[in-house]
């Protein structure tokens, strides 16, 4: 379970890169929406085809200074916005011929290597993990939640089996002094010596807290949403997903929307009979022999994509409800 794109080598590797192209087709041209731009990787390779504009969003402002270099190329074609992709139904897009929307989901080679943002288990210093347009950091989290609001985030974020003894050590030493990002490593790694996990001790907790601190569960629920109701018909929605829980709910909503449902007295809430996606491969994409040889990293990615097939707008989904436990965990900010 890795939630990154971190690669064995130096430069930035875009995931399933040839894949996502052959299935978003940019060559007849069309209007693509880069939910996740990064360092540019999807957005360069869509604007190869000369007929394509690309709208790239993301929360980092960092990732502006490379959309700044794009735009003196591409000046008619290219659009950065610093926005959250849960926030793209607010675009103005009317006049938009949206063939594509992509996700990308994560963190970049880039971010992870900058100590500010503390999240790499080597990073020295405050505790962050704030991608961008945060409203707490995990700092606050882990300095001021409970410890039972703890262990349930590291549990169900993280999947971590000693996520209760590591609330608790946390607990106990936060009364000494406020936790840094090495001190929680120290923490963790103290409390599962004995593991022979191949995966660092402190992969599944950091998971966890970086989940929370940027609501990345209603981020996706959000952007999927979203991102079906600006498609125009015919319109490609795909996703890159790098952990099982980003996967559950991409394949929930894919399959949920893709099925013709009847009116049952056990749904009342879903009332669509129509579906509105089509789902052609039921099984994930995932790297070849090659793209696991030079990236490693990218061994966790998996790629699903849905086509639009109707031209509505608005629909219903019960996503909301379905995945309710994982949105209630992150409403513990509230208290923040
Ligand atoms: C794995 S990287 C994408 C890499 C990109 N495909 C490329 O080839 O360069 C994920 C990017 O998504 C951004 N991101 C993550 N969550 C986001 C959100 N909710 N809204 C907007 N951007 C987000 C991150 O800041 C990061 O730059």
């Amino acid at each position: 379970m890795e939630a990154t794109i971190v690669s064995n080598r130096s430069h930035h590797y875009p995931v399933l890169l040839k894949e996502i192209i052959s299935i978003i087709s940019p060559q007849y041209g069309g209007t693509f929406i880069d939910c996740t731009f990064g360092q540019g990787g999807y957005t360069r390779e869509i604007l190869k085809s000369p007929n394509t504009k690309v709208i790239a969003i993301d929360r980092d402002i960092e990732s502006k200074k490379i959309a700044d270099q794009i735009k003196k190329d591409f000046q008619n074609r290219f659009v950065f916005k610093n926005i959250k992709f849960s926030q793209i139904k607010n675009m103005k897009l009317k006049n938009e011929n949206i063939k594509g929307v992509l996700f990308d989901l994560g963190y970049s080679l880039n971010q992870m290597k900058d100590n500010k943002k503390g999240l790499s288990f080597s990073s020295e210093g405050q505790l962050n993990m704030k991608l961008g347009l945060n409203d707490f950091s995990a700092r606050e989290v882990i300095n001021k939640l409970t410890s039972d609001d703890l262990q349930k985030i590291f549990k169900y974020f993280g999947e971590e089996k000693e996520a209760k003894k590591i609330a608790n050590k946390i607990i106990k030493e936060r009364t000494k002094y406020e936790i840094n990002t090495q001190n929680l490593v120290n923490i963790i790694t103290s409390v599962k010596k004995r593991s022979n996990s191949k995966i660092h001790t402190s992969t599944k907790v950091f998971q966890a807290i970086r989940m929370f601190v940027n609501k990345e569960i209603s981020e996706l629920i959000n952007g999927l949403i979203n991102a079906t109701q600006i498609l125009k018909k015919d319109g490609v929605l795909a996703v890159v997903t790098f952990h099982s829980l980003e996967d559950k709910i991409v394949k929930y909503f894919f399959r949920s929307l893709s099925e013709n449902k009847s009116i049952s007295r056990y749904q009342p809430k879903i009332v669509q009979t129509e579906p509105i996606l089509s789902m052609i491969e039921r099984k994930p994409i995932t790297p070849d022999k090659q793209e696991l040889l030079e990236n490693i990293s990218s061994r966790s990615a998996k790629l699903r994509f849905v086509i639009k097939k109707k031209n509505f707008y608005n629909f219903n989904t019960d996503i909301f409800e379905k995945f309710k436990f994982l949105i209630e965990i992150e409403n513990i900010s509230n208290k923040l």
